[in-house]
């Protein structure tokens, strides 16, 4: 009897998708540091699909895993032996990279399990690994490769590499990857976001070859005195004493350190002569990693980023951020931004903008980005999708969330435009989540001490007075801090009569603010959803938060619109957030060229030049004349 009941119970467990089944575990992946300067063959391009929303390729009619899964690329004509009822080669096709969403409109609202297949031809190099390198699979994916299983990964937002030497042969092979988009509870993020759901393999997917000694992971950076670049190579599989050497060709300077018994090795290269990476100056350097087998290229820059008092200190220097928020979504074309266009879309509408820094909310973005702002010279809030109510009281949404931290960090350590790690944006105040928070704070700082943790805070309000208060402050290195006064919250003028309270003597980031406008919609700046009441919040917000004596930076929402399932207004909204500066056509709006006049003044004359509030004509007038400066204010970076 107890075994049926248990049976019982298994059937019920497993009644949901691929995401929650308990037979299905995380398994072993990795993520190869500097992937992208790796040998590699592309898998991009076309492959088949199979919508499968009961996971019927997966599981059996009493929810049993299938050993004759569709991961086995049965087909029909082969007379295989077994009863195969779907063929990867007559189905049709999506891009890699891409979203499913918006390339079939049968997909557009699909959330669940979606198959890929594609063959390739490859030819292992004898002694050597081969890696299955996914740029970004959201949300839960399997993935296969001549129906041997490689790896399993949640998470839909950061890079991951599959071991799948003992898979791979020589001549013809193929690749399945399931990929389930199912939002979960237990899910980072979790079930309501403000953002679509996009599903799919979203980013590069690729074959890279490595030695059976390999270089996986390294962190060298500008030490806290700028004297020299320090950090540690790692070499997997390689033996205690072999060899390491880190070097700069162009400065014809280099440095060999031995391993020890972890495979890692100290580096420390003198730093004399190195020009220091800044927004003005984004210098970068070619830095060679050289191990017994394995070599590796990546293009670096050295800066130091940290905080004094309220003041945060590039190279040493008080620094103003001067930034917007961005989400991953390729700009005109929609969908997931996964190409150096997109990037170079984006950010250069931010460096339009007068932009030394953007927030890429509130996930990890496709690599694409931060390598160009490493060299168009913004410097970057990464986040992990800690959103909103997370079950943070649930040990297994922490290691989730963990996992992402790691994946991101790993990732993106070498990139000195990333200058902040944000844990989480706008989440409740309850101890279970401060608590949670905080281990991710520590974590931040255990995993990369050269960097500052942050997180987007929600604001107290009390009548005109706005207190930032939030406990998790205590753990942060940079204070975020989202509101909305003049959108969510009162009238774009109560901004002019706000008192603040920051309870920190750190320095504060606005990491959002902003109201929604409908580009070519015009009328009085009272007018919602018009330009010109878009307009009129920057007009009072701005000057406003100059006042805030720990003000060092601002990401206004949001540089573009973004489809967002939440945003129904017809005529309006129509399925977009509005908040953009730009529309998803590329429109500027009446916004954009305020903040863009206002960050041009920061720039040359510092942060307390704003020009007093001036009531918005309706007209789009770009040139009117600036009123006299008001009293300079000492600020960070004047
Ligand atoms: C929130 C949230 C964003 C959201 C924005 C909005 O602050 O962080 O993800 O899009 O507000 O409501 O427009």
């Amino acid at each position: 009897m107890k075994r049926l009941l248990w049976k019982g119970l298994w059937i019920q467990v497993i009644a949901v998708a691929l995401s929650a089944s308990p037979g299905l575990a995380q398994s072993k992946t990795t993520v190869l540091a500097d992937a992208d300067h790796r040998k590699a063959l592309s898998l991009d391009g076309d492959w088949h699909y199979i919508v499968d929303p009961y996971d019927g390729g997966l599981y059996n009619f009493h929810r049993e895993i299938r050993t004759d899964g569709f991961f086995l690329n049965g087909a029909p004509e082969t007379g295989s032996s077994g009863l195969v009822e779907y063929d990867f080669g007559k189905s049709p096709t999506l891009k890699v990279p891409g979203d499913w969403n918006t390339q079939h409109d049968s997909l557009f609202y699909y959330e669940g399990l979606l198959w890929y297949e594609r063959d390739f031809r490859y030819q292992p190099v004898a002694g050597h690994k081969t890696f299955l390198h996914i740029g970004a699979a959201n949300y839960k994916s399997i993935a296969w490769v001549n129906g041997q299983e490689a790896c399993r990964h949640e998470g839909g937002f950061t890079d991951f590499d599959c071991d799948v030497s003992a898979s791979v042969h020589g001549g013809r092979n193929f690749v399945v990857v399931a990929v389930d988009n199912t939002r979960l509870a237990d899910g980072v993020p979790t079930l309501n976001t403000d953002w679509w759901n996009y599903g799919g393999l979203t980013r590069d997917v690729s074959l890279i070859d490595v030695p059976a000694q390999y270089i996986d992971d390294y962190d060298l950076h500008l030490n806290r005195e700028r004297t020299a670049i320090e950090g540690s190579v790692h070499v997997e599989g390689a033996a205690a004493g072999e060899e390491v050497t880190v070097s700069l060709p162009e400065l014809n300077r280099s440095v060999s350190a031995k391993l020890g018994a972890d495979g890692r090795a100290a580096i420390s290269l003198p730093a004399a002569g190195v020009e220091w990476w800044t927004p003005e100056h984004p210098r970068l350097y070619n830095v060679r990693l050289q191990a017994a087998s394995d070599r590796l290229d990546d293009e670096m820059g050295f800066r130091t980023i940290e905080v004094r008092g309220t003041d945060i200190l590039l190279n040493g220097k008080p620094v103003f951020l001067r930034g917007i928020s961005i989400h991953g979504e390729a700009p005109l074309r929609g969908g997931r931004a996964n190409s150096d266009q997109d990037a170079a879309t984006l950010l250069g509408w931010a460096k339009e903008l007068g932009c030394n820094y953007v927030r890429l909310a509130h996930y990890p973005h496709d690599q694409r980005m931060t390598r160009m702002a490493d060299r168009l010279g913004l410097m970057v809030w990464s986040e992990i999708p800690v959103y909103w109510a997370e079950n943070f009281g649930d040990r297994a949404v922490l290691a989730k969330a963990e996992q992402q931290l790691q994946e991101e960090i790993r990732r993106d350590r070498d990139k000195a435009s990333v200058v902040l790690w944000s844990i989480a944006n706008e989440t409740p105040l309850t101890p279970e989540r401060t608590a949670f928070l905080k281990t991710l704070a520590g974590d931040v700082h255990g995993l990369d001490p050269t960097r500052l943790v942050t997180a987007a805070l929600l604001v107290r309000t009390e009548g005109h007075d706005k207190y930032v208060d939030d406990p998790l402050g205590a753990a942060l290195d940079v204070i975020g801090m989202n509101e909305y006064i003049g959108w969510y919250e009162q009238l774009p003028q109560d901004a002019d009569t706000t008192v603040w309270h920051i309870g920190y003597q750190k320095p504060l980031i606005v990491s959002e603010f902003g109201g929604d406008a409908k580009a070519g919609l015009h009328g009085k700046p009272t007018q919602r959803w018009t330009e010109e009441y878009q307009a009129s919040i920057f007009q009072h917000q701005l000057p406003m938060l100059a006042k805030i004596p720990q003000f060092r930076g601002l990401t206004p929402w949001i540089l573009v619109d973004f489809r967002s399932p939440m945003r129904q207004l017809p005529g309006v909204q129509d399925g977009y957030n509005r908040k953009g500066l730009i529309s998803n056509h590329g429109e500027k709006k009446e916004a954009f060229f305020i903040l863009q006049k206002t960050y041009r003044e920061w720039a040359n004359d510092g942060v307390s030049s704003v020009v007093p509030v001036q009531p918005v004509t309706g007209t789009n007038e770009r040139t009117r004349a600036p009123a006299p400066a008001q009293k300079k204010v000492a600020r960070p970076g004047e």
